[in-house]
Order: structure tokens, then sequence, then C-alpha cells
């Protein structure tokens, strides 16, 4: 996980200078947290694929872990407890049938929402630091429970085909040049590539 951090935050350019900026704008933006929940859920309610994966009554309570979650981002508080949360947050979507598309289209949603805030209530060179700092967080937030997502999926994969790490990648690498070789069979060809 810690190099998957580094590889992000140093692809990103998300720097000290990001949490201080977050820090000082928390007045403003901490104030926008009930508005974003709300759009972020009634998204999530309005569309039939990402409803369906609610339990009944559960929304009081997801909607004090995302406020939580937009809090922690707003207020800089960028402690490694919270990019492992981060981390864990993508094997906690697994069971409950979140794709990672889910989750991009939703973070996507929230970055929308906040820039359009900023604009609101900034003047533009501080709407864009702000804004910027926000986009770089979120943008490695979502790259960790993404690939949180992804490697955990194959650690679990790993633990119940009972199988070494090391064998399991050698194979996955012959059978991805198998799918490789295909796909370029087929673009070659004209026909359709393997959908997912
Ligand atoms: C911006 C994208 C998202 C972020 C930052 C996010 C963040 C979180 C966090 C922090 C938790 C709590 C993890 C824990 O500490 O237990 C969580 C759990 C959960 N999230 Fe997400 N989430 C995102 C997208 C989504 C989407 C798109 C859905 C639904 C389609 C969703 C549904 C859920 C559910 C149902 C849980 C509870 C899982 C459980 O405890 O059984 N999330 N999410």
């Amino acid at each position: 996980m810690e190099q998957i951090l580094q590889d992000l935050i140093t692809l990103t350019g998300l720097s000290e200078q990001d949490s201080q900026i977050l820090r000082e704008s928390a007045p403003q933006t901490e104030k926008w947290a009930d508005e974003i929940v709300k759009a972020f859920y009634d998204t999530l309610f309005a569309y039939e694929p990402t409803a369906r994966v609610f339990k009944e009554g559960e929304r009081p309570e997801r909607e004090i872990t995302l406020r939580n979650w937009y809090l922690t981002v707003v207020r800089g508080d960028l402690s490694p407890e919270f990019w492992r949360w981060q981390w864990i947050v993508g094997l906690v979507h697994i069971p409950r049938g979140i794709s990672n598309p889910f989750m991009f289209g939703m973070m996507s949603r929230v970055q929308q929402i906040f820039l359009h805030k900023c604009l609101q209530e900034f003047d533009p060179p501080q709407a864009e630091k702000v804004y910027s700092a926000f986009k770089r967080v979120t943008d490695v937030v979502a790259g960790l429970i993404a690939e949180g997502y992804f490697q955990n999926y194959i650690i679990a994969m790993e633990r119940v085909a009972g199988f070494r790490k090391s064998l399991i990648e050698r194979m996955l690498d012959m059978e991805i040049h198998k799918m490789l070789s295909e796909a370029r069979a087929n673009r070659e060809s004209g026909r359709p590539t393997t959908a997912p």
C-alpha cells in the first residue's frame, strides 16, 4: 500500500502545501458538507443499479460516514491512518457489489460540486488553489480505493486457491499474454474484442 500511495502522491503532485490550503479554507468548505452528502446519495438512490446496493434504512448511517470522510479531507487531515482507511474502503466495497466505476463516477460528481462551490464562493485564483488541492487529494483517494479493491480481490483469490503469489502471478502473466494476442488478432481482423 505504501508504494502505491507514493506513486499516486508523486504523479498527482500532491504536497504538504495542499493540506495547508485545505486547512485554511476549511471554515468555508466544511459548510458544504450537507449539500455534498445529499447530492451524493440523491444520485445513488435515483439510479437503480446503485440504489439496489443499499439495505433498507441504511441511508442515515451512510450519510454520517461520507460526512466524516468529507470533513477529514477538507480539514487536510491526511495522516497515515487516513490513507490506510482509504485502502480498506476498497475492501469494504467488494462484498457490497460497489464497483470501481460506481466509485469513480461518484468521485467525479463530488469534485464537480466542489468546483462549482469554489467558483461561487472564492475569487478565481483562490478557487483554483482550493479546488486543485481537493482534486489532488480525492484523486489519490480514488486511486487507493480502486487499487485496494483490485489487490484485495487478488489476495482473496490466492487464499481461496491456496496458491503462492508468485505462482498465481506467473499463471496470470501467461493468461494475460494469451488474451492480449487474441485481442490484437481480433482488432486486426476487425472483429470485436472480448467484452467484459
Ligand atoms: C467517492 C466515492 C466513495 C467514497 C470516498 C466512499 C467512502 C466510503 C467509506 C469511507 C466507507 C466506510 C468504510 C469503513 O470505514 O467501514 C464506505 C462504505 C460504504 N460505501 Fe462507499 N464510498 C464511495 C463510493 C460509494 C458508492 C458509489 C457506493 C454505492 C453505490 C458506496 C456505498 C457504500 C456502502 C454500502 C458502504 C458500507 C459498506 C459496509 O460497511 O458494509 N460507496 N464508503
